[in-house]
């Protein structure tokens, strides 16, 4: 039997009184005054901001460094100015909520040039209709040293609160169902007013669900990790340090090329380098492969041979060289150069062969060593790995449809640390896309060489990492490719340029 005990209401917290609305600048803009004119630089760009007058500069500097009451602005034509001022550039401006003696609750910093909250009121939001948390919002506890509090963020929100109380964050997870205000701050043992002000704070900052048809309204089509995922991997929607930053230098960046695993024994399979004339005189014309590729999904009776595989591996993915880097500088690092491009030429994708069916190689894992263009087989320590290698042959089965049994899986891995030791925010979204430059290099090869190559949208990353011997999150899988021989019969043809171009623009007229 479940026993649930019902608790009174804990007394609300803090002194009474209506809470203070605190206004601050970003601490990173930089206000230079010249004369009545102020110079405003900041992490979006630089401003001149023109006839200020003496008395509303030194106000917007006193800004720069403290928090000022954001209804005392009100009270004088200098005041009013320097609100005026903040409304053009609500972006640089941090709304702090506080108790009736200052003590600070929650705190919004923009982080987005489309943040928009206007600097004389984070209330007017919705005090007594019930309100719910947006299936967007989530809680967290920054990394940053020091940094004990807990914030809310969005990728809808073009702002971060951060949440100063546990009894604010109890405010927020109380949201989660929807409530009035005032319901919602007994619940967190704040007073009602407190939970009015925390709510229209919350709901200017887009931290609650809107309305279809409302400005900012739940996107329905979005998952929340897809969203989260866009919003952080590209500028414009946060201010976390971005690109290449190189955030983890303290750390030693990962060898350009993979070490041996313990799984691997021996020197390995030398595989067959493909002769350059041969592969010149021999491959159709470049339009020809591009239009002639397509995926395939069923294979010849005769499987495809470790020599087929061994030119396509050599001809897509082996390393063509590796460039040292300069070991003086903190920034450098060796450059891998591949068949394909790859942003910042880093080199962390592997690639590893589940092998059922090929001529001249034993089924079994391998892993393709790209410099010495070579595979090495991976024994399973226990049987539970080798249950792993048919569950990830049983995934990409799936994957087609059931169409398809496999005769060679590849599968791609990421050393994401190679990755993001230059790169932050875009460290994943960049592995992705290079995910698909050697998809299509390898679709484009195997189209030349007729082989049958298929591409696949999803595989089990925990089944890759016990079959192919992983620590998932120093090394995991970020793609699938089958790979078979084509059926027997004349190879497909090109299909030329027959398109919907000439239809559609007689369509369109
Ligand atoms: C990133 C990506 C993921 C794919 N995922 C799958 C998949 O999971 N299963 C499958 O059978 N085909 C998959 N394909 C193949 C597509 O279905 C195929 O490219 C599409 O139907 C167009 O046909 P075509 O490749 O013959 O031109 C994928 C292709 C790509 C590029």
């Amino acid at each position: 039997m479940t026993v649930i005990h019902a608790r009174p209401a804990p007394a609300p917290a803090g002194p009474a009184g209506p809470p203070r609305h605190l206004l601050r600048l970003r601490p990173d803009v930089l206000v230079a005054p010249d004369g009545d004119d102020v110079e405003l630089t900041h992490p979006w760009g630089r401003q001149r901001v023109h006839s200020l007058g003496p008395a509303t500069v030194a106000r917007l500097l006193r800004l720069a460094g403290q928090d000022t009451d954001a209804g005392t602005l009100t009270a004088d034509p200098d005041g009013v100015r320097l609100l005026r001022l903040l409304e053009r550039f609500p972006y640089l401006v941090t709304s702090v909520l506080a108790g009736p003696d200052g003590v600070p609750l929650a705190t919004a910093v923009p982080i987005a040039r489309s943040a928009t909250l206007p600097a004389g009121a984070p209330g007017g939001g919705p005090a007594h209709r019930p309100v719910v948390l947006s299936r967007f919002a989530y809680l967290r506890r920054l990394p940053d040293p020091g940094a004990d509090a807990c914030v809310i963020e969005s990728p809808l929100a073009a702002y971060r609160v951060t949440l100063h109380q546990p009894a604010v964050s109890a405010f927020v997870a109380a949201l989660t169902s929807p409530r009035a205000p005032a319901r919602a701050a007994a619940a967190a043992g704040l007073p009602a007013q407190v939970g009015e002000a925390l709510a229209g704070l919350l709901s200017a900052t887009g931290f609650l669900e809107r309305a279809a048809g409302e400005d900012g309204a739940e996107p329905k089509l979005w998952d929340f990790h897809d969203l989260l995922f866009h919003s952080r991997s590209r500028a414009g929607r946060h201010d976390y340090p971005s690109g290449g930053v190189f955030a983890h230098q303290d750390h030693p960046q990962l060898p350009a090329v993979p070490g041996a695993s313990p799984r691997e024994e021996g020197p390995g399979i030398d595989l067959p380098v493909p002769d350059w004339s041969r592969v010149v005189a021999g491959d159709p014309g470049f339009t020809e492969v591009l239009e002639g590729r397509r995926s395939v999904r069923g294979y010849g009776d005769r499987p495809v041979t470790v020599g087929q595989l061994g030119e396509l591996l050599y001809r897509a993915a082996r390393v063509r060289q590796v460039i040292t880097g300069d070991p003086q500088s903190p920034t450098s690092y060796d450059i891998v150069d591949r068949p394909y491009p790859a942003g910042g030429s880093t080199g962390e994708l592997e690639l590893y062969l589940s092998v059922v069916d090929c001529e001249g190689l034993e089924p079994g894992v391998y892993r393709y060593d790209a410099a010495a263009h070579r595979l090495k087989p991976r024994r399973w320590s226990c049987a539970a790995d080798e249950a792993a290698f048919r569950e990830l042959l049983t995934a990409a089965w799936r994957a087609t449809n059931r169409t398809v049994e496999p005769q060679v899986l590849l599968t791609v891995t990421s050393r994401f640390g190679r990755l993001s030791w230059k790169y932050s925010q875009i460290a994943y979204a960049l592995t992705l896309k290079h995910v698909g430059v050697l998809y299509q290099t390898l679709y484009l090869v195997a189209t030349a060489m007729g082989l049958g190559p298929c591409g696949l949208g999803s595989g089990d990353t925990d089944a890759a990492a016990r079959a192919l011997g992983l620590e998932w999150t120093e090394e995991t899988s970020v793609g699938e490719f089958l790979i078979g021989s084509l059926p027997q019969g004349p190879a497909p043809a090109p299909r030329g340029f027959r398109d919907v171009v000439a239809r559609s623009r007689e369509d369109m007229g």
